[in-house]
């Protein structure tokens, strides 16, 4: 049985009015984030007798406006994915060719392990920073925006990094706890991401270095 099971057992059985969000129930779509036992995780890849604890507390995710029980508003979430420039601008809007993405190109290498976010929201509320201020990126927006600077398709890499280099909600603001990696249900290394655009903006030739 899984969080998420015992949800629906709940609102079966106990209380109809229960609220909660779900969609796919395979951890790919990453509406069902929630506080269990006090960690930000999907609650349909959670099996509770993996959590081996007699009660299992679920709660809504910190950071976030409360809906209604334990369904939050992601709004703040896509608000800073928004700041942070995330959309893809093409360098060439017009061209008829396909883009080459060369195999040894730093994109193509980090590409695979930094860009399968399902938006689930759980880093934010898995950061301190992000809690203390709301005006913070968060690592997935800050995530997203690094990737995009990386692409060589990609045309406003330095407008962004004028973004991230910013003092009061940039990547400045990270304090490097790892929160937001350890909590991330995608493995995506966060504190990664943003200790590299933090190197490249004091040495903007190491972006592209391991
Ligand atoms: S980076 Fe990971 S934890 Fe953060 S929103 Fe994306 S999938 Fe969720
Ligand atoms: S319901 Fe889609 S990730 Fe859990």
């Amino acid at each position: 049985m899984s969080v998420l099971d015992a949800l629906f057992q709940a609102q079966r059985e106990m209380d109809g009015s229960l609220g909660f969000r779900c969609a796919c129930r395979v951890g790919m779509c990453g509406t069902c984030a929630m506080y269990v036992n006090k960690i930000p995780r999907l609650a349909c890849s959670t099996l509770v007798k993996n959590l081996k604890t007699e009660i299992v507390t679920v709660e809504p995710l910190p950071h976030y406006p409360i809906i209604k029980d334990v369904a939050v508003s992601l709004a703040p979430f896509f608000a800073q994915w928004r700041r942070a420039q995330s959309a893809f601008r093409p360098r060439n809007r017009d061209s008829q060719t396909l883009a080459l993405i060369g195999k040894h190109s730093r994109f193509r290498q980090l590409a695979p392990t930094k860009r399968d976010c399902i938006t689930c929201g759980a880093c934010y509320a898995a950061c301190s920073i992000a809690g203390m201020n709301a005006e913070y990126l968060g690592p997935a927006a800050i995530n997203r925006a690094f990737l995009r600077i990386l692409d060589p398709r990609d045309a406003a890499g330095a407008d962004r990094l004028k973004i991230l280099d910013r003092n009061l909600d940039g990547v400045w603001r990270c304090h490097t706890q790892f929160s937001c990696t350890a909590v991330c249900p995608r493995g995506i290394d966060l504190t990664d991401s943003i200790l590299r655009i933090k190197r490249a903006l004091i040495q903007p030739r190491r972006l592209l270095a391991v």
